[in-house]
């Protein structure tokens, strides 16, 4: 199943919201975020968010205040407990960044850990509702964004693995996504704010009443269950929902602010060349 419209939305703004991919994203074009939008246009991207899941700002000039103040219409602001995620004493925006202190590209990726598939938070009560990532540099190539639509991979499982799934609940848990990945494992701090914590595996979007595949690397077991036994169907899960069908993989341009919807997607990020180029963003987590 494709999006609902594939077609360019215009109003008298001039701001264009235009479909990306049939998968999901659109790219929103004319708008200008380093100023509040206006009611009607925020509802609008509202809708468009509900719509296509992953939207692409073009050519937004935005200051970290600026991405903090249009992150905070959306809801509350995610505090970032990662390890070296906090800047400038700030915790309501991280910055990813490959420069090292003379400014130059240091060779190294600016989150290893999320070239896993994954959904934000969902290690922690509170899961990130929405990202907001800001490409203040990016490389000219590489570096791309993939994003799963995991309602159009929910909707294309059979009627009895919808059956079996709907209704089981998944325990995701920081610590297991961290061994699993095989990166620093988590901090104190980190696992007092996010214990194991259980969420369904197909969860229904509060707006679009539609279910969506609800598991990515942070899920550890399903609840009742043994690691065990757990793994196969949480491997299945993830291996269907991320075949090529539902991805739509977002190319950056310099000065793109990417938004999407945590609760129905699964995103990862790629390689570049960490030694020759840049990539810098900005990061919001909404509640
Ligand atoms: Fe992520």
């Amino acid at each position: 199943m494709g999006q609902a419209a594939i077609r360019t939305d215009q109003d008298q703004s001039g701001i264009v919201i235009r479909p990306v991919s049939t998968v999901l994203g659109a790219e929103i074009i004319g708008a200008d975020l380093s100023r509040l939008p206006t009611t009607p246009e925020f509802e609008r991207y509202r809708d468009a968010l509900h719509t296509y899941k992953v939207l692409a700002f073009r050519d937004q000039d935005m200051t970290k205040d600026d991405l903090v103040a249009f992150s905070q219409l959306w809801g509350p602001l995610g505090e970032h407990i990662m390890p070296g995620a906090v800047r400038d004493g700030r915790t309501d925006i991280n910055v990813m960044s490959n420069a090292g202190p003379d400014g130059k590209p240091n060779g190294k990726h600016t989150d290893v850990t999320a070239k896993r598939w994954h959904t934000d938070r969902s290690y922690m009560p509170v899961p990130a509702m929405a990202s907001f990532l800001y490409g203040v540099e990016v490389p000219l190539k590489d570096g791309d964004t993939l994003f799963v639509n995991a309602a159009m991979a929910y909707d294309a499982l059979s009627d009895e693995m919808k059956r079996r799934i709907d209704g089981l609940q998944a325990i995701h848990w920081v610590e297991h996504s961290r061994r699993d990945g095989g990166v620093a494992l988590a901090t104190d701090y980190e696992l007092k704010k996010a214990p194991p914590v259980k969420h369904p595996l197909a969860k229904t979007h509060p707006a679009t009443g539609r279910k969506a595949i609800y598991c990515g690397c942070h899920a550890w077991k399903i609840e009742g269950w043994s690691e065990e036994d757990s793994r196969p169907l949480l491997n299945e899960l993830i291996a269907h929902a991320t075949q090529d069908r539902f991805i739509y993989r977002h190319k950056w341009l310099r000065r793109d602010l990417v938004i999407w919807d945590n609760r129905c997607t699964l995103h990862a990020a790629t390689d570049f060349d960490t030694k020759n180029h840049l990539r810098v963003l900005y990061r919001t987590i909404v509640l």
